[in-house]
């Protein structure tokens, strides 16, 4: 067995290593310097204190962007060095991050070991490559982002630290070929294990969904299908679970090879980025000309995002999750005994909440991050979540999950089609929102980006100046800015952003991104209600015309951002 030894390096703290939303973001350039990467998960080891690393079975992986390979065998050397006893590495490190999550909670190692926690390698959506984002984030043994007081932990380490430890002398563990690599420290035995990246993801959606429904679905010839990974992680999944176990056809893949680079694009599945399957779905200006498949999604580099597609029809995140759950309990076996409450971030549209009212289902309103669900999630209370940026799941795991939530619509497809696939008219994806629309009402939704900003934003709450801006919109009947007490921990956040609220029902929220890594951005969310179901099928832009110039007025947003623009509309 080879033997190594541990080095204690001497460091300094580094500015600028303050955890958001989703961990650590910054660009490669960044992350190279000598000791950034090492203090940051140095840090981390001293915030989840010796006592949890020392023995510890952790994983690493991610979505295989730029340095990720590098930072893997980093990783691996300094947890030797902090007496880790083992590492799990998804092949070539490899692993959504919805998989990471499924491996915490479920995977069993070859010598019948479980994890207690991962280092997940992603910026998720921002693109990869020499010049662009790298990440690094730290889940805990539930499958979840570590909680505030771990990454407020993990950044005071990052400010005072002084050396960090390292096994130099371990060789380079070859994670391209499945085994167990063994090595001889001062502590004993040191294993590094690689996996399969797929395996135990599939093993858990085989037990949540019925793929026998869904592989009926996907072979009959009325039905289509195409899945625009964007070159992230999850082509990993993607050929596995649609082609081999679902029967789907290759071609129906869109760039499902993951690249460290994300082909050079923007790995962010929204009708903006995911281009090709926007064109496919004869949805963009630059549409193909050829008839475009019933179903149609892509994923985000690290496979928690998702965006679903009909033919010719685009699916609002706020709706998506707001039909998932009206449906879940007939076409998800998983959901049969019923939900035991769903949840939504601020920012989503209140279509969920029509759902959870008409089915006398428990609900919730979450700050933005999916941390909030997860410690509902643990605590028994919430089985269906979403939220308005692409992210759809359940209490399966604890992150989002790109492919969970296009296994959901093909399951919903399958049980309205049960009877409809030999003989019959096809009910579509645009048949179903309609129908939704039609029994629940509709919400039309918009969102504002405005990016990089320089300046600090304040908009003060003015209720009463809403009035007399525009005579078609309804009353302002509360305005505030969001506060939440966690109903489980009892812990409070506060400053999630600025909303107003309609008499109608629909609202108007502003707050800042937690997730850029350059400057200030302002999301601007524009959302209207709409019960009367011969008028839910308008079009979005039009129907929200009214609102949206209420919104730019009343936050005097030109004057502010010095933008006429948006730089992103979603
Ligand atoms: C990440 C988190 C999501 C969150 C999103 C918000 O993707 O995982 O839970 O919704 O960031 O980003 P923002 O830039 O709006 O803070
Ligand atoms: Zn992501």
């Amino acid at each position: 067995m080879v033997r190594f030894s541990v080095t204690r390096k001497p460091t300094a703290p580094i500015d600028g290593q303050k955890p958001g939303t989703s961990g650590l973001r910054k660009k490669v350039k960044v992350f190279i310097q000598p000791n950034y990467l090492e203090n940051f998960v140095q840090a981390t080891f001293n915030a989840l204190t010796a006592e949890k690393v020392r023995g510890a079975t952790l994983v690493v992986s991610g979505d295989g962007r730029y340095y990720s390979k590098d930072a893997i065998q980093i990783i691996i050397k300094m947890a030797a060095a902090n007496g880790v006893r083992r590492i799990w590495v998804g092949q070539n490190g490899l692993l959504s991050t919805p998989a990471v999550s499924a491996v915490i909670r479920e995977r069993v190692g070859v010598d019948g070991s479980r994890s207690s926690g991962a280092f997940i390698l992603t910026a998720s959506h921002n693109p990869g490559g020499p010049n662009e984002d790298f990440g690094i984030k730290y889940n805990m043994e539930n499958g979840g982002p570590a909680p505030e007081g771990i990454t407020d932990k993990i950044y005071e380490n990052t400010q005072s630290i002084k050396e960090y430890l390292i096994s130099e002398d371990l060789p380079n563990v070859d994670i391209s070929a499945i085994g167990v690599s063994s090595f001889g420290g001062p502590e004993g035995q040191f294993d590094v294990e690689v996996f399969d990246s797929a395996s135990d993801y599939v093993k858990l959606m085989k037990s949540i969904f019925d793929f026998e429904s869904i592989r009926k679905l996907l072979s009959s010839p009325k039905f289509s299908f195409c899945y625009d990974a964007l070159h992230g992680v999850a082509g990993a999944y993607a050929k596995r679970i649609f082609v081999e176990e679902l029967s789907a056809q290759e071609s129906s893949l869109l760039n499902c090879v993951p690249k460290e680079d994300f082909g050079g694009g923007h790995p962010d599945p929204n009708l903006t980025y995911a281009k090709e399957l926007v064109a496919r779905m004869g949805l963009g200006k630059s549409s193909s000309g050829q008839e475009p498949p019933e179903f149609g999604a892509a994923a985000d580099g690290d496979a928690d995002r998702n965006m679903v597609l009909g033919k010719r029809f685009f699916v609002t995140p706020s709706d998506s999750v707001a039909i998932i759950a009206a449906n879940a309990v007939e076409a998800i076996p998983y959901f049969s005994g019923g939900l035991k409450g769903v949840a939504r971030s601020m920012p989503t549209s209140a279509a969920l909440d029509v759902v959870a009212k008409n089915l006398n289902l428990k609900f919730f309103e979450v700050p933005t991050g999916w941390k909030f669900f997860g410690n509902l999630m643990d605590a028994g209370m919430c089985s269906v979540c979403g939220e308005e940026s692409f992210g759809t799941g359940s209490d399966h795991i604890r992150e989002k999950d790109g492919i969970w939530a296009v296994l959901a619509w093909l399951s919903i497809l399958a049980y309205k089609n049960k009877a409809n696939l030999d003989s019959g008219k096809l009910v579509t994806v645009e048949d179903i929102v309609r129908q939704h629309w039609a029994t629940y009402g509709r919400h039309y939704y918009t969102r504002y980006d405005y990016e990089v900003l320089v300046l600090v934003f304040f908009i003060g709450i003015q209720c009463r100046m809403i009035k007399g801006v525009r005579s078609d919109v309804s009353k302002v009947v509360h305005g505030d800015e969001f506060e939440y007490k966690d109903p489980v921990d009892g812990s409070i956040s506060k400053h999630q952003g600025i909303r107003y609220l309609f008499e109608d029902g629909s609202r108007l929220v502003f707050r800042l991104s937690g997730t850029g890594s350059e400057g200030a951005t302002i999301r601007l969310y524009i959302e209207q209600y709409e019960k009367d179901p011969s008028k839910t099928g308008r079009d979005s832009q039009e129907a929200l015309a009214p609102l949206v110039e209420v919104a730019l007025k009343l936050s005097k947003m030109q004057e502010f951002t010095g933008r006429s623009a948006p730089t992103v509309i979603t």
